[in-house]
């Protein structure tokens, strides 16, 4: 491992409004896309009655516990914490002419909070959900009005935290919405693809549109996108496998490379055709999409095969896509395939695409933790994949490839989001709750607690290249 981490390197942790907050309708917040989906990103949407609760509702309990966990994160060394702001807390219904200043307030506080052990924010304007108000109203993204709502939110915030705040990123996993429509874009499961990618476009315009008011906002600002980077290998090297490899990959490409370049890449046009998709977009559409991000950002937890035989073609327990199995790789508990070198190459095929800062917003490994007699938890698990992950962080560093930083996803114990289940623990910090919503909230170090402060602290020299 010759790679250096560069000296401003941002070490950090990622969490999400609605898996760690709670407080679903605390100081004026109004339902949320994710309030409706109490089993999860891909769950039915489930009308919400009073007496109702789910594991979200409480989650972690973060808006009320915030400053002893950003303690915690400070005493590993964090230099940048990414979380989200809950739109629907600023805008409860979405489509307000005036913010509600009591959710304006809370991320004040929290921003204030992190700002005192000099931890830098990391903000997804919209991280897996939208209010659940303009889905009911507008058919969520699937409506053009969403991108004027999204854009006054955008502007509201930028100009509320504009000095607290100057690593912003739009929407988590944008190319998410392919495989769950309600989550990424407020649509129903069962929506057609033309219905599909027009509310991508919107979404699209919207991003768009955030970054120039960013631009303008923010002084010295950087906004970047954020990718699901799901990237995929050839199962043999059949030149079919090869092809059809290529077409899934600008699946989610494409949206970076709209994203980053400012405009539809050529491709799409013979895919919409070929697939019967009518897509609206206007002159001036085409005049927002040119502002481009300034750096890329993405989650990556696994790669997938591909093969062009239907024979072949068994689906893996996979996060979010269906990919299939490596026969040579080992899997988490939960079937996600482990794959250290795969984001090396994942960030020299995005460096050599973009040309533009990367930046790792997502990688970790969700598991299974015992405590012991003795109040430890020992998760060397977790430490040899992450430790493995970075030390492949390094070796793209030594390949050229610009990296700005890395935040581990879910730096303290989360609902996940794919299952909204506890049990599927990330964390460096325990936190006493199970699937049932029993637990006394406590929070609690782990081994790799201590690991990770060494790795900041040494700025990745800690880190163990294994034979
Ligand atoms: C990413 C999401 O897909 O994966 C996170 O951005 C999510 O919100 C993470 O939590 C891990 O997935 P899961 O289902 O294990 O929580």
């Amino acid at each position: 491992m010759n790679g250096k981490f560069p000296h401003d390197f941002l070490w950090g942790g990622a969490v999400a409004a609605n898996q760690v907050e709670g407080a679903y309708l605390t100081d004026g917040k109004g339902l949320s896309t994710s309030d409706l989906q109490p089993q999860g990103i891909f769950g039915a949407i489930t009308p919400r009655h009073e007496g109702d609760s789910g594991i979200k509702d409480l989650a972690i309990d973060f808006y009320h516990r915030y400053p002893q966990d950003i303690a915690l994160f400070a005493e590993m060394g964090f230099k940048c914490l990414r979380t989200s702001i809950a739109w629907a807390r600023i805008f409860p219904q979405g489509d307000e002419e005036t913010p509600n200043e009591a959710g304006l307030a809370f991320y004040d506080r929290l921003f204030d909070e992190m700002a005192k052990y000099g931890i830098q924010p990391l903000i997804t304007l919209s991280h897996y959900e939208m209010p659940y108000g303009l889905t009911q109203k507008y058919g969520g993204w699937g409506s053009r009005a969403t991108i004027g709502f999204f854009e006054r939110y955008a502007r509201t915030v930028f100009e509320r935290y504009k000095h607290k705040v100057k690593h912003w990123l739009t929407f988590n996993e944008i190319n998410m919405s392919l495989h769950a429509p309600f989550t990424g874009v407020g649509l129903p499961a069962d929506s057609d693809k033309s219905a599909i990618y027009q509310a991508i476009h919107h979404q699209l315009v919207a991003s768009a549109r955030a970054v120039k008011a960013c631009h303008e906002l923010v002084p010295g600002g950087k906004i970047g996108n954020m990718l699901l980077g799901g990237i995929l290998y050839p199962l043999s090297c059949k030149p079919e496998d090869l092809l059809e490899t290529q077409r899934q990959n600008r699946d989610w490409l494409f949206f970076g490379d709209v994203q980053a370049r400012g405009a539809y890449p050529a491709y799409m046009q013979r895919f919409f055709r070929e697939n019967g998709i009518q897509v609206a977009i206007t002159e001036e559409d085409r005049q927002a999409l040119r502002e481009t991000i300034d750096f890329i950002s993405f989650s990556y937890y696994m790669s997938g095969c591909v093969t062009a035989d239907p024979e072949q073609y068994e689906t893996a327990r996979g996060n979010i896509l269906d990919m299939v199995p490596n026969p040579h790789l080992a899997s988490s508990e939960w079937g996600w395939q482990i794959d250290p070198i795969g984001l090396r190459y994942l960030l020299n095929v995005l460096y050599d695409r973009y040309q533009k800062p990367l930046f790792i917003v997502e990688n970790g490994l969700g598991a299974k933790d015992r405590v012991e007699a003795d109040g430890s938890i020992n998760d060397d698990y977790r430490i040899n994949y992450l430790n493995d992950h970075l030390v492949q962080v390094a070796e793209a560093i030594d390949d050229g490839v610009e990296v700005m930083g890395y935040t581990s996803w879910g730096p303290i114990d989360l609902v996940s989001a794919s299952k909204a289940e506890m049990s599927k623990r990330y964390g460096f910090i325990y936190v006493d709750r199970d699937d049932a919503g029993n637990g006394s909230l406590e929070r609690r170090r782990k081994k790799s607690f201590y690991w990770y402060r060494d790795v900041i602290h040494s700025n990745g020299n800690s880190l163990k290249q294994k034979g």
